[in-house]
């Protein structure tokens, strides 16, 4: 049994939710633990860079911010969640990037040796029809991001053009993610665009 942690950022469950629904469905039906959070749901300030972090390791930030360091720390899967507005993930999303600091400074102190012992999945969609750098600006900091909570990332999940194929229409890719979610025990490696 795995703990599943998933961080959906955006303020409507449409899209990009429906995939989420799909995957979490299936790893509930397989018995792991699920547990998701809305970042709009939080009280969440933006880091101003006071460097506090890079000698503590903590955030001097005194918000909700917290619920999002347990989920971390506590998941053996983290999946991120987020439509794309302008070519990037929501800006909630990255604010929990720029709060995430403290991982990356401890990582850095620690020489970066940490064995990887979590997974990170991302699943995303975009409205316009599949084109090559839609999700591209995305990739770097999910990664960095990835690499700072000490995870593996295992795959993407993305879907275009839902402006005119929304996903809840399209049963195949629901299914095929809900199997992605019930295979969570032992996950191989992918990349899904369509
Ligand atoms: C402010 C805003 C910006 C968007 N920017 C893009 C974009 O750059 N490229 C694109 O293909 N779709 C863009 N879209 C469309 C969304 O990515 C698309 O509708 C997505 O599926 C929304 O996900 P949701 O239904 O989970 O909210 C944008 C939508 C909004 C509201």
């Amino acid at each position: 049994m795995k703990k599943i942690g998933i961080i959906v950022s955006g303020y409507r469950k449409k899209n990009t939710y429906a995939l989420v629904e799909s995957y979490k469905k299936g790893a509930e039906e397989a018995g792991h633990e699920v547990k998701e959070l809305f970042l709009k749901s939080f009280d969440l300030r933006p880091c101003t860079g006071c460097e506090s972090c890079y000698t503590t390791g903590k955030c001097v930030i005194k918000d909700e911010m917290h619920n999002f360091y347990d989920l971390i720390d506590e998941s053996d899967i983290l999946v991120l969640a987020s439509p794309i507005y302008f070519y990037m993930f929501t800006s909630d999303m990255k604010l929990l990037f720029d709060r995430a600091q403290p991982y990356w400074s401890m990582k850095d102190a620690a020489g970066g040796k940490q064995e990887k012992k979590k997974e990170l999945i991302y699943i995303s969609t975009n409205g316009q029809p599949y084109q090559m750098d839609a999700y591209h600006a995305t990739f770097k900091p999910i990664r960095m991001f990835c690499g700072s909570i000490l995870a593996k990332y295992k795959g993407n999940y993305l879907v275009s053009n839902t402006d005119r194929n929304p996903v809840k229409e399209r049963i195949d890719l629901l299914e095929e993610i809900f199997e992605i979610g019930k295979s969570s025990e032992n996950l191989i490696s992918f990349e899904k665009h369509y």
